[in-house]
């Protein structure tokens, strides 16, 4: 069965399948609505149904409340029509045009970066073109047909490769993998570039939050050596959040960065600090808070736990940063 499916306010119309989710027919059709982890654990894509009825699909109420199903939103990852349907939903132009593809690469190389994480650099074929915004991730795709995400942690560049930021997660299948018996030269699947967390260009003039919990610094980096590629004046502000100091990486690049941007201002922050730790401790919407009382003016970007960027993305709505401004990717480890 085949319903159609209309996106306001961008009036753009296309065919629905019955066992198809909302998103899935939009970005069939081309066209990207706000998402990252496809699965129901991040809210990224929650939108309203302006008319008809869904099947909200396997909706956990953290993410969908009973107040908002009955206010008219769904997670249009998760929601599939029983009628033809009208939302509301902003399209994220920037996306539109790239290209969602199967492609496999070849592990260059296998770097270690901190305590239980591991950098990958895949290299692409040659012969494919493969497009992506930093900031998005891709899904490696296993034999046994099941799926882990990953951030790509570097901007596209001359060499065609990705850099994914692995931690270890005991007796995860593939996680265990990479941190055990994956070797150079070892073949991956992947399908990408998948999800909408990148820099907009909309409000150039707007100073940018950047904040990351653990390996959520991966989407970050690939971001900010995009925004150093470019003259880019307005200050840039990145709160890492870690448990133990150890955790850090990547902290000579970091300080690079800083001596060489002074409009680049690096916040590391530590929740469970050890006598050597002379930096700030605690948790970075705590620290966030008290550095920004007035956020408003600012435009963010969270990347990391889901409990940390829901409580920040609260926190800054509720000092004044309107929601159109925050941007977040969600996630949990994958294994
Ligand atoms: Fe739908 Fe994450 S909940 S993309």
């Amino acid at each position: 069965m085949t319903y159609r499916l209309r996106i306001e306010p961008s009036g753009h119309e296309m065919d629905i399948e019955a066992n198809e989710t909302i998103l899935e027919a939009a970005l069939r059709h081309g066209y990207a609505l706000p998402y990252s982890c496809r699965s129901g654990t991040c809210a990224t894509c929650k939108g309203k149904i302006l008319a008809g009825s869904v099947d909200y699909g396997d909706v956990d109420e953290k993410m969908l409340p009973d107040e908002e199903m009955e206010a008219g939103f769904a997670l249009f990852c998760q929601a599939t029509p029983l009628t033809d349907l009208s939302i509301e939903a902003r399209e994220v132009g920037a996306a539109a045009g790239i290209e969602i593809k199967t492609l496999p690469s070849r592990v260059a190389r296998i770097v270690d970066l901190a305590p239980e994480v591991r950098a990958l650099f895949l290299q692409l074929p040659s012969t494919q073109e493969f497009r992506f915004l930093p900031g998005q991730y891709i899904d490696i795709l296993l034999k046994d047909g099941s799926r882990r995400g990953f951030s790509i942690a570097n901007m596209p560049g001359p060499g065609a490769q990705l850099e994914l930021h692995i931690k270890h997660v005991p007796g995860g299948q593939f996680t265990g993998h990479v941190f055990s018996t994956m070797k150079e030269k070892d073949i991956l699947r992947f399908e990408g570039p998948l999800g909408t967390f990148f820099i907009r260009d909309d409000w150039p003039e707007r100073p940018l939050l950047l904040a990351a919990t653990g390996t959520g610094f991966a989407p970050i980096k690939g971001m900010l050596e995009q925004l150093f590629a470019n003259p880019d004046t307005r200050d840039i502000h990145f709160y890492w959040g870690v448990r133990y100091a150890q955790e850090f990486y990547y902290q000579e690049l970091l300080q690079e960065w800083q001596a060489r941007h002074p409009n680049f201002h690096f916040h590391p922050v530590v929740s469970r600090p050890d006598a050597s730790w002379n930096g700030r401790t605690g948790y970075i919407t705590t620290a966030i808070g008290a550095d920004f009382p007035q956020p408003k003016d600012l435009v963010a970007y969270l990347c990391g736990h889901p409990d940390m960027v829901f409580d920040l993305a609260e926190s800054l709505e509720q000092s004044g940063l309107d929601s159109q401004y925050i941007f977040s990717d969600a996630f949990v480890f994958a294994k």
